[in-house]
């Protein structure tokens, strides 16, 4: 099994860049960058990865992430994780990025572009790797200043894939971010969004409904609303569900209470991805080997995630149409 999962052709569709800051890198830019770390050594920052929920992680996640400042630093931020994932045989990643977290520590969104579309171009011509970009909004700001923030990309609208939502779910509902939304399908920019990992099933709902998302994020607590799941089957909407992030930042006490194979047999679509591998214990294949072991899933299970995941990629159709074929031949 271990084989097959490191030859299986891996689409990621759920992956925070700055999530994916491994604490050697972290140092390593904090001593070029003259930034001091809250942390002494690199096993000091492990030992602090213990969560009890999202806001626990996401203060140190935003903590992480002040160590990048320059272009360079985004573009090493970047080549570290796509090498690392093509190493565990990912194939294509759906990039999200959080533009709001560095500009507000005086980063300019055209350092945080140049440095990741530069590692995109690069990865995509050198490592057999595709990347979609996805440009993230933080919901426990205000819906005005991430309005701004997608004006202010306008040199870049045509280099994203899609806008998301992310960060503090609880109290932050995606009614919140109707006008963002609007404004981006407006340009043409397709829309997903975090629903139901720490808020309630009805922020499922208010996404599809309100944001007109073609994917959610998580999503695992749709179980808590028959209406929801059903609507789910019926439109075959992604799930990008997170199984050891669920785990870190107990959404479920163990892997093996997750909700995954009740998900499967609602008829959902469900693909697996890392989330913030740095943060959450390991990568793509880690995440695969953990389910493998704790859901006791056969070859089957795994080809037909991994066959949503390209279905639902922001990638060409020569592209899914390659993945396909190669998903078909192992
Ligand atoms: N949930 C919400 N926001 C996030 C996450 C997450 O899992 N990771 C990075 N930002
Ligand atoms: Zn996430």
């Amino acid at each position: 099994m271990q084989d097959f999962l490191q030859t299986l052709p891996k689409v990621e569709l759920h992956l925070h860049i700055e999530g994916s800051l491994e604490p050697e890198l972290m140092f390593a830019l904090a001593q070029r960058n003259g930034i001091e770390l809250p942390y002494a050594t690199v096993q000091e920052a492990k030992d602090a990865y213990c969560f009890s929920d999202l806001q626990g992680f996401l203060n140190l996640y935003f903590q992480g992430m002040s160590v990048l400042r320059n272009e360079q630093d985004f573009y090493d931020l970047a080549m570290d994780y796509f090498r690392r994932a093509r190493e565990e045989g990912v194939v294509h990643i759906d990039m999200h990025f959080d533009p709001q977290a560095h500009l507000q520590r005086g980063v300019p969104l055209e350092v945080v572009m140049a440095g990741l579309l530069k590692a995109k171009q690069e990865a995509e011509e050198s490592l057999d790797l595709s990347i979609g970009m996805i440009m993230a909004f933080l919901r426990d700001r205000p819906a005005e200043e991430a309005l701004h923030v997608l004006e202010q990309a306008a040199p870049y609208w045509k280099m994203l894939d899609a806008i998301g939502l992310d960060s503090a779910e609880k109290e932050n509902p995606p009614s919140k971010f109707v006008d963002v939304f609007e404004r981006a399908k407006q340009l043409g920019l397709v829309c997903v969004a975090h629903a139901g990992e720490e808020g309630p099933a009805e922020y499922i709902k208010e996404a599809l409904e309100l944001l007109n998302v073609e994917r959610i994020d998580h999503g695992v607590r749709c179980l808590e609303s028959e209406e929801v799941v059903e609507r789910l089957r019926r439109e075959q909407i992604a799930l990008t569900v997170c199984p050891l992030s669920n785990v870190s930042l107990k959404v479920v006490e163990d892997l093996r209470d997750h909700p995954l194979p009740k998900l499967l047999s609602e008829g959902l679509k469900v693909t697996i991805s890392s989330d913030d591998p740095a943060y959450f214990g390991g990568g793509m294949l880690t995440n695969h080997l953990a389910c493998a072991e704790a859901f006791g899933w056969d070859k089957a299970v795994f080809r037909q995630l991994t066959r949503n995941a390209i279905e639902e990629a922001f990638t060409t159709q020569q592209r899914r149409d390659e993945l396909l074929r190669r998903l078909a031949a192992i």
